[in-house]
């Protein structure tokens, strides 16, 4: 054989289309239909020590954190124990800092909760320290270029913002969360606030961020073959998700399911290091992602693993 018509052929690449990937969920109901179970879900002990690498010293003693657990304890404490570049992408709601002394003015017979926890409180200067505290160690644990997506509103997010900038972070986009059920606006004094913001990062400078996870594909095949805008009109957590305790900022599954589906791959390794009642954690376990989550409040981690359990046993019912 000729050297021209020696070239060896190249094998195709094994593709799976992305209306394959997705074909089984029910996105206007904002659920799916079960994946295979692993073992059934247990909260966590102790993390496991993470074997010798030949990395650093002071790498060669963190600890691996186990996949598909969710850690009680405050988020700094939790991830310096971890290792660096350990999670393909991060999806957090952290504290908005809006909680008030006040009772505030409520609709009669609102289910509507205000959030008055200490969790969300503080002044101006301990917020920015906070936010960079916690978004130093988010992109020291997540891969060079991985995603970072981060919850706000027009209270927290233009201070998050901002920091992301000033520690030299990519950008890549923001989406608006509309919701079209949002509560009225008691006072008449302006608009009715019906909006947040998901502020998406990529986890490298503005100049050398590169090849972050984007499934266009599955993303156009939700939005009917037409590319998906950053604007997602998407109701309020309904009842049902509500059925194993209230969490004052619970995101709705459906908004959660999304972002993952958009941001991550099947078998990644996703970070919610403000885990609440654990919307990023289930989402992710049901689309096939591993997930790790961080949270301070018992009574919040006890929810969490109520939806969780309660998941995991309607799947193998079906
Ligand atoms: C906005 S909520 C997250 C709600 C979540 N997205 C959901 O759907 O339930 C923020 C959570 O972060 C937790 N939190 C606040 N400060 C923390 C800290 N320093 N360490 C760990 N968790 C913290 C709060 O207890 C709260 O549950």
């Amino acid at each position: 054989m000729s050297g021209a018509t020696a070239k060896k052929k190249e094998k195709p690449k094994a593709s799976i289309r992305p209306a394959e990937r997705i074909k089984d969920i029910n996105w206007q109901l904002g659920e799916v239909d079960p994946f295979d179970l692993d073992q059934p879900y247990e909260p966590v002990k102790k993390p496991v020590k993470a074997p010798k690498s030949k990395k650093s010293a002071d790498q060669e003693a963190k600890l691996f954190p186990l996949h598909n657990q969710l850690y009680k304890g405050d988020i700094i404490e939790v991830m310096s124990k971890w290792p660096d570049n350990h999670f393909d992408a991060c999806i957090t709601d952290p504290p908005y800092n809006i909680a008030s002394d006040r009772k505030g003015l409520s609709w009669a017979f609102s289910s509507h909760v205000t959030i008055q926890d200490k969790w969300d409180r503080f002044t101006p200067d301990e917020y920015e320290q906070f936010t960079v505290n916690w978004l130093e160690q988010v992109c020291r644990v997540t891969k060079e270029n991985g995603n970072i997506f981060i919850f706000g509103s027009y209270h927290n997010i233009y201070t998050i913002g901002a920091l992301a900038l000033k520690m030299d972070l990519r950008i890549v986009n923001s989406i608006i969360w509309t919701k079209p059920n949002a509560q009225p606006n008691i006072t008449c004094r302006m608009f009715t606030e019906s909006t947040e913001q998901v502020l998406w990062l990529c986890n490298n400078s503005q100049k050398k961020a590169k090849k972050w996870t984007f499934n266009y594909h599955d993303m156009k095949e939700l939005n009917n073959g037409k590319q998906m805008r950053n604007y997602w009109d998407i109701p309020l957590t309904p009842k049902r998700e509500r059925i194993h305790g209230k969490h004052p900022s619970q995101k709705p599954l459906r908004l959660m399911e999304r972002l993952v589906l958009a941001g991550s791959n099947p078998g990644d390794l996703v970070l919610d290091c403000f885990a609440g009642s654990g919307s990023t954690l289930l989402a992710c376990d049901r689309l096939n992602r591993n997930w790790v989550g961080i949270e301070r409040e018992s009574e919040y981690c006890d929810i969490a693993h109520r939806r969780l359990d309660d998941e995991r046993k309607q799947r193998r019912l079906l």
